[in-house]
């Protein structure tokens, strides 16, 4: 099985990206420590520093070509994979089932602080707003499950997704 996880920036990819692989034994992928580890960065802010976001998107595109093959895996995306469709196109091959985590603005801006995270894209939350209304709808037309998560727990979250895989 592939699943990929999608969802904006706080929506809680990497926790249920976790929980999940534990649930169906998979191992996880995180696209974002991967880009970390290839530009030899500390954080976001230094890829940006080094590149911009295309320095980002660029090295996103590469790592999804790279793990178009895999097999039992969860990959956990950053929040702007949907920003090209040809990622999107390389994580759908080989059968990888797209899980968009579907957060509304409001449960993401009480989960991230500005001034106190470190991702570039989230440092003013009108324009945070912006980009969320911006790719809602590119993160459900690339979406196969969709489910909303707010506030529920992660257990919660992990349980819902085992159920509609079935
Ligand atoms: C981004 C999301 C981040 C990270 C980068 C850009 C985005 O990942 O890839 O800061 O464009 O939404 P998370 O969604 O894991 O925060």
């Amino acid at each position: 099985m592939k699943i990929i996880l999608t969802g904006f920036m706080g929506s809680g990819k990497s926790s249920v990206a976790t929980a999940l692989g534990k649930e169906l034994s998979l191992n996880v992928i995180e696209m974002d420590a991967l880009v970390l580890e290839r530009t030899k960065s500390k954080n976001m802010a230094e890829v940006f520093n080094k590149g911009g976001e295309l320095l980002l998107r660029e090295w996103e595109i590469i790592l999804a070509k790279e793990w178009q093959s895999a097999k039992n895996v969860i990959i956990s995306t950053g929040g702007g994979v949907v920003m090209n469709k040809i990622i999107l196109d390389y994580l759908k091959i080989n059968s990888g089932i797209v899980i968009f985590l579907d957060s509304s603005f409001e449960a993401i801006s009480d989960r991230i602080k500005i001034g106190n995270t470190p991702r570039p894209l989230f440092q003013d939350v009108e324009i945070a707003r912006k980009l969320y209304t911006f790719r809602l709808p590119l993160y459900k037309k690339y979406a196969d499950i969709i489910i909303k998560t707010d506030t529920k727990k992660i257990s919660k979250i992990v349980k819902e997704i085992v159920v509609k895989l079935k």
